[in-house]
């Protein structure tokens, strides 16, 4: 295994592919961004022409899905066959079906797999970080991929908090059309999200940080001072 197994959970808007990324690349880390592996397979079955509603072929389609995860922090990229889907995973389309793929908990058991994989990659010599580690990212995490892992945080924020992050992040502000633009789609993400994962509470183990109050440099600093502490 590698050294150090870092696991960050949390709702949408909460900085923790931000936060995961500079942890990273401040530890000489590798980086996993595990919504982008439910977000991969969703381009995948949608490029198949798979139905999206046939949870059957849903994951039949997924056991084939020839992913490839770079994990270098500064520029993390995501591979389908020959096909870099590093942008076209965060489309409309993808985000929007996303939770169709995610909900279904055969297709949990696979990406678990793939993602547990990865991490133990990352214990190897020849990986990218030579055997030091990974930062890993996303829901369940910290409770069912890597419930071993040496740190795990649970990253929060106030809704207000993510909202506004999240409106700036799409919208380029955080004024009161653009919160509410991002409103329904944060809030019911999340809801639909919650029905098969749990990262909403810390589990016995994972330490939170609410980072409403917090600038990125001081939430990035908070979890390094837990790294520091474990060793
Ligand atoms: O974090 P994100 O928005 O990129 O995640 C995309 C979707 O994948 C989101 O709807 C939740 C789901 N997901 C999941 O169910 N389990 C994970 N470990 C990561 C993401």
């Amino acid at each position: 295994m590698p050294e150090l197994v870092i696991a960050i959970d949390g709702p949408s808007g909460s900085g923790k592919s931000s936060v995961s990324r500079r942890v990273a690349q401040a530890l000489g880390l590798a980086y996993l961004d595990t919504g982008a592996i439910y977000r991969a397979a969703t381009w995948w079955c949608l490029d198949q022409g798979v139905d999206l509603a046939d949870p059957v072929a849903v994951l039949a389609a997924v056991r084939e899905m020839p992913l490839d995860m770079g994990v270098d922090p500064s520029s993390p990229t995501v591979r389908v066959g020959e096909t870099d889907v590093t942008a076209a995973i965060r489309s409309e389309d993808v985000t929007g079906a996303v939770s169709k793929v995610s909900s279904n908990l055969e297709v949990r058991a696979v990406l678990r797999q793939l993602q547990q994989d990865a991490i133990a990659h990352e214990g190897r010599p020849d990986s990218f970080s030579g055997g030091l580690g990974i930062v890993a990212e996303g829901r369940d995490i910290t409770t069912v991929v890597a419930p071993e892992a040496d740190v795990r945080v649970l990253l929060t924020a106030s809704e207000e908090a993510r909202l506004a992050r999240r409106a700036r992040e799409v919208h380029g502000s955080a004024d009161a059309s653009a919160v509410e633009a991002t409103r329904a789609f944060v809030v019911q993400r999340d809801k639909k999200d919650s029905a098969v994962t749990s990262f909403l509470e810390a589990a016995d183990g994972v330490v939170t940080i609410d980072s409403s109050e917090l600038s990125f440099e001081e939430t990035v600093q908070a979890v390094l001072e837990l790294v520091e502490r474990r060793r």
